[in-house]
């Protein structure tokens, strides 16, 4: 992964890294809330020995000093000291437990010793760090007086009494904010990765291809508007969404050039991948180029092309199958010029038998030497066989996959159904392609090298393929 990915990943992914960040930050507020503050209060000791008048004297003296600064830090946080502070102040804790909060350092080379003491309470803690450095200058005392009635080689003095303390030390809540956004942001990267790594759905052209073995003739953005209204209005609508079924169109316009398919079914791997959808704009964005076109409702176990068109659903595909009418009494002209739709009709017990059936041959032909296209919405590969059953008995099939919803292994299998029963896979359409947010870097980045490429050619493949067409029908008439 180079720094281009990896930025790309987190844009894609920037929902993933913000909550976690979040969720760590509340954390470490929740964790500022929860602790106890405690409050810092801090003496300051100087060191003095007993020295000569000459300047070596002073050094001497001052040497001494130094030195015994570090042993009276050490005496500073012993036992005897803060037992001594416990007696004077009548406190309810261990030894230990006081020891734990007393903190002695020197600066060096100097003689001054800092003390300090953390205490729940400002005024305790004031107490304490006084009595323990008035205890500790009596110790020294002790200590440093070989005979009594001498005077002590050194002596300590409180340089700086404490005072009560007004703002806790513990918690600090814009340091343990600022670490829990550090550690928040890590982590959220850390499972941004992670999740990326684990994500096996389908998101770029390059995992559509390598699946599929095919080329992508088509990205068809995620469009609110269609789930108002399936059918693009490609007459007054120039929207990307319009957009990307030209080119579809166009691009169907360049598979197998020699013969090229006018029966073409489409499918997916598993439900709500787009499918009708993508079928009825197909046929509309062929039909605004003058092609006829008829759009079939193969998937006989849920239709929804009738649904979605407003149209008849309960004569169509099956009712022709069964032979209670003819093609041309259940063909449903649509308010769309030159698009003629075959609905699915009754539901029938056996879909797969029949649309494998010679009858439902028939009819293909029948519609290909009337139409120009003929496209076939279907069911779910890895559902039923209906799909790869139709698919087979036409041209070819374009094999739909929704972005970030059809998982690798699916479609592979799908794939794996349409080469079973021998239909071929005319090319792949990656469906409701977020435009922004999440996962829209693909979608701009191939969408655009798409745009690129065909761009100053669709008039050119318009005309030269509408004649094709043409051609081949007179021919097959
Ligand atoms: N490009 C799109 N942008 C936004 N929503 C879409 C798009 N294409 C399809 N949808 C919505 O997704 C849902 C499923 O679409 P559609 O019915 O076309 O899928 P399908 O694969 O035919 O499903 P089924 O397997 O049930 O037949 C519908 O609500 C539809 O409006
Ligand atoms: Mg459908």
């Amino acid at each position: 992964m180079n720094l281009r990915d990896f930025a790309k990943l987190l844009r894609a992914r920037w929902i993933t890294v913000c909550v976690t960040a979040l969720v760590v930050v509340l954390g470490a507020v929740v964790y500022t809330l929860l602790t106890t503050p405690l409050y810092q209060a801090s003496t300051r000791l100087f060191v003095s020995t007993n020295s000569g008048a000459s300047v070596s004297d002073l050094y001497q003296g001052n040497l001494f000093s130094q030195q015994r600064v570090l042993s009276y830090a050490e005496l500073l946080r012993g036992e005897t000291v803060a037992q001594r502070t416990i007696d004077k102040l009548g406190l309810d804790v261990s030894a230990t437990a006081l020891q734990a909060r007393i903190k002695a350092s020197v600066k060096p080379d100097t003689v001054l010793i800092d003390v300090q003491v953390l205490d729940e309470s400002p005024v305790r803690a004031r107490d304490v760090a006084n009595t323990l450095s008035d205890e500790f200058v009596a110790l020294v005392n002790e200590l440093e007086t070989p005979t009594a009635g001498v005077r002590p080689d050194a002596r300590v003095v409180v340089e700086q009494r404490a005072s009560i303390p007004t703002e806790p030390v513990v918690p600090n809540p814009v340091r343990n904010i600022a670490i829990g956004l550090g550690l928040g942001a890590l982590l959220g990267v850390g499972l941004a990765v992670l999740r990326d790594l684990l994500d096996n759905t389908i998101k770029s052209q390059e995992d559509l291809e390598e699946v599929t073995g095919s080329s992508v003739v088509g990205y068809i953005p995620l469009d609110k508007e269609i789930r108002k209204s399936p059918a693009v209005a490609f007459v007054s609508d120039n929207s990307g969404t319009a957009e990307a079924f030209r080119k579809l169109r166009t691009n169907l316009q360049f598979l197998a050039v020699d013969n090229p398919p006018r029966v073409i079914v489409l499918t997916s791997s598993s439900p709500a991948e787009g499918k009708s959808t993508t079928a009825i704009n197909i046929a509309l964005a062929l039909a605004e180029a003058d092609h006829e076109v008829v759009l079939v409702d193969g998937d006989m176990r849920r239709p929804s092309l009738a649904k979605y068109l407003d149209l008849v659903g309960e004569v169509g595909f099956s009712t022709v199958l069964s032979g209670a009418a003819s093609l041309t009494e259940v063909l449903q002209p649509t308010k769309f010029p030159r698009l003629s739709v075959l609905a699915a009709g009754p539901i029938p017990p056996n879909p797969s038998e029949l649309l494998g059936s010679l009858a439902a041959q028939k009819v293909l032909s029948e519609l290909r030497a009337k139409f120009d296209f003929v496209i076939v919405d279907s069911s779910p590969l890895l559902a039923v066989t209906d799909g790869a059953v139709l698919a087979a008995g036409a041209d070819g099939a374009l094999i739909a996959a929704r972005f970030g919803k059809t998982k690798r292994d699916q479609l592979a299998h799908a794939i794996g159904n349409l080469n079973h029963v021998g239909a071929s896979v005319l090319g792949a359409v990656m469906t409701m392609m977020p435009t922004r947010g999440s996962g829209s870097y693909s979608y701009n980045y191939y969408y655009g090298k798409a745009h690129d490429d065909q761009q100053p050619k669709e008039g050119v493949r318009q005309e030269a393929s509408a004649r094709h067409v043409k051609t081949k029908r007179a021919s097959d008439d």
